[in-house]
């Protein structure tokens, strides 16, 4: 069962399972790509959007959507690591989605964790993401201490595409991927909160109960740059969609603003 509602300006969809989440926000993405095909996404990597990635795959394959028109920014990558690096978001987003449609890999930009001068090549991504007519549409995961994109608690909220730190609590969750923690790198390039939030629409996909807390503080906390996630509400255009674990308190806490499908 799908529900439906709006909680402080944001809208937000909770399915039952991943698998149908997942499904949800792949079909959000075909639409804006409907709508315009030669749309801008901001898209972004970690285990929650992968299922969204396959379920495109499919989508393209069955001619459903249409990438040949389409350009796309990454949001982040890990400083140290080349292009072939198999932890490298580059890699990750060739392997996930970009090999398996048709999409022009000359129009798909992910920041060069291995730029020689980094400063310079944050300043050059924000200028390519103008040119490019900005983002239509953003996808976002969500940290468990509420980050977005890289921009960890007390990034600032007109902030954009820069060089940070990691967080411990990051380096940590994120050591799943590589053979030891030792191996993670500490710092990353990131769009800035203030270049997420000028995406005409973002679409915020969480999954798992592991979530729900950063989810609860998001939609229904104070906010504030020490939860990230909580700024997008100062931005008209959020979906938010959720599996019931993620949704958790916040279904149950604001009931009476939700309705079902
Ligand atoms: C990573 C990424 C974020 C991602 C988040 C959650 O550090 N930089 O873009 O949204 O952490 O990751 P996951 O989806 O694996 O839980």
């Amino acid at each position: 069962m799908t529900v439906k509602g709006l909680i402080n300006g944001i809208r937000i969809i909770v399915e039952s399972d991943p698998d149908a989440a997942s499904r949800t926000a792949a079909e959000l993405i075909a639409r804006q790509i409907a709508e315009k095909t030669d749309c801008v996404l901001g898209l972004a990597t970690g285990g929650t959007p992968v299922q969204t990635y396959e379920r495109l795959i499919q989508m393209n394959a069955s001619g459903e959507v249409d990438f040949a028109r389409v350009t796309t920014f990454n949001l982040d990558e890990y400083i140290g690591l080349d292009r072939q690096h198999s932890q490298s978001y580059r890699v990750f987003m060739n392997t996930h989605l970009f090999n398996h449609i048709n999409i022009d890999l000359n129009r798909t930009f992910v920041p060069d964790g291995c730029a020689g001068d980094i400063p310079r090549h944050c300043a050059e991504y924000e200028s390519m993401i103008q040119s490019a007519g900005g983002i239509d549409l953003q996808l976002l995961g969500l940290g468990h201490n509420g980050h977005i994109a890289f921009n960890e608690p007390g990034s600032p909220v007109n902030s954009r595409t820069r060089q940070v730190d990691l967080t411990a609590e990051t380096i940590e969750k994120n050591a799943r991927f590589f053979p030891t923690i030792n191996d993670v790198p500490r710092h990353a390039i990131t769009m800035g909160i203030a270049t997420i939030l000028e995406a005409k629409s973002i679409l915020l996909l969480a999954l798992g109960e592991a979530k729900s807390d950063a989810v609860d503080a998001m939609l229904q906390g104070p906010i504030t740059q020490s939860h990230p996630a909580s700024l997008l509400r100062n931005h008209n255009d959020v979906t938010v969609v959720l599996d019931e674990a993620a949704a958790g308190k916040t279904s149950v806490v604001d009931r009476s603003a939700i309705s079902m499908d």
